[in-house]
């Protein structure tokens, strides 16, 4: 399985990502907020990069049929309904309902990657799912981490080399990139005492400065919510596998 890998989405370009199989990672918390929203029963989830799309978005729809999710500096957006805190996201706010979700940096490097052929979003609760997809779809992946302000996020690059771990068990790759090598053997080094060393990430860290211990807790948890997210129409649908056509064969 070849692999690339970016540590931050705002270099990538579409060129990078066309015809190409995609994970957007974004632990803290994006990515989780959507798979466990997903999991509590939301019928889609629309990831936006700005207040504007997402106000646009919500314009159109009946109040009743949607919710409005979302932060900035990690606190929920005035006028939303929920903040970007994945345990708000519970079956009574979202079932049966679109989530319109705008966050930092996961909605917008989810934005960013609309080009790729398939795109998913993953973290650690749905990395066994993201790996299952990948090995199912296609013999390449690109990883696209999230980051933070246009840096790497700790969270984001051992999330990375753990998918790499797990995709690299059954096939090693042809080709190592010199990013994928980076976050393969940050996650290598980490692997026997990977919770403290996700613990000590600047976001877990501030997030739990924020009063958010139980968030930063919640989405460490490894394969715990086996939902898969998948990008199509403008939204990111909980699905089994991949589309009908690419599974026949
Ligand atoms: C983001 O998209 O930047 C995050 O998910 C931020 C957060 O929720 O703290």
């Amino acid at each position: 399985m070849d692999a690339e890998v970016f540590l931050t989405y705002s270099n990538v370009s579409d060129a990078d990502l066309r015809g190409r199989t995609v994970v957007v990672i974004d632990v803290l918390r994006a990515c989780s907020t959507i798979v466990t929203a997903l999991s509590r029963g939301a019928r889609a989830v629309l990831p936006v990069p700005d207040m504007a799309e997402a106000g646009k978005i919500a314009g159109n729809l009946d109040p009743d049929v949607y919710r409005l999710g979302g932060e900035r500096n990690g606190e929920k957006i005035e006028g939303y309904h929920l903040g970007n805190s994945p345990l708000d996201y519970t079956q009574d706010e979202v079932e049966n309902r679109d989530v319109i979700l705008n966050t930092t940096n996961g909605t917008r490097a989810l934005s960013h990657a609309t080009e790729a052929e398939h795109l998913v979003a993953g973290c650690f609760l749905n990395a066994d799912r993201v790996v299952d997809f990948v090995q199912e779809v296609d013999d390449a992946v690109t990883i696209v981490c999230a980051g933070r302000q246009n840096r790497l996020a700790l969270e984001d690059t051992l999330c990375a080399g753990l998918l790499l771990d797990r995709l690299w068990s059954s096939e090693t790759p042809e080709v190592v990139t010199d990013s994928a090598h980076t976050a393969f053997t940050l996650y290598d080094t980490d692997r026997n005492h990977l919770s403290s060393a996700l613990r000590g990430a600047n976001h877990a860290e501030e997030l739990v400065r924020q009063g958010r211990e139980e968030d930063v807790t919640y989405c460490l948890q490894l394969d715990a919510c086996p939902v898969l997210p998948y990008y199509t129409d403008n939204r990111l649908l909980a699905v089994d596998g991949p589309p009908a056509d690419e599974s026949s064969d």
